[in-house]
């Protein structure tokens, strides 16, 4: 088994996990840090539907949460997805915050096809990439 494969297999069995009441669509994600050490997350709904977290933000901070800063590749399933299920559009923008954009983005569905892209393909023109923080 590949090191994307083992990452892709943490996701997918993240998403058994997943709080999915309104939707039904769960979605697991894993995140590697340099270290070696992965940290997962699931997508959490909410009856307020507008304040769902997605599994891709769950796993990221989870990891910062335990300190961690450094990543080297994240893996999303879907495992009520036909599909190969990209990061949604805000998980794009939030993942840019703090993996570099070389770093790649496993993405998978309910079959075997796994999709690895760079963060930086998935969020092109990144709006305020300039913008630095305060330090
Ligand atoms: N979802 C994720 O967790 N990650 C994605 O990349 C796409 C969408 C979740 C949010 C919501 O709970 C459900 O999937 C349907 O949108």
């Amino acid at each position: 088994m590949t090191d994307r494969e083992m990452l892709i297999g943490m996701a997918r069995e993240t998403a058994q996990l997943a709080y999915a009441k309104y939707s039904g669509f769960r979605v697991g994600a894993a995140l590697r840090c340099a270290d070696g050490t992965i940290y997962a997350g699931f997508n959490i709904e909410n009856r307020s539907l507008g304040l769902t977290v997605c599994a891709e933000r769950t796993a990221l901070f989870n990891a910062l949460t335990a300190r961690r800063s450094q990543f080297t590749d994240i893996a999303v399933v879907g495992i009520d997805s036909d599909y190969p299920l990209p990061p949604c559009g805000a998980c794009r923008q939030v993942l840019s915050e703090f993996l570099e954009s070389q770093t790649p983005v496993h993405f998978a569905g309910t079959d075997k096809e796994i999709k690895t892209v760079r963060l930086g393909d998935l969020l092109p023109y990144d709006s305020l990439h300039e913008l630095k923080p305060k330090r």
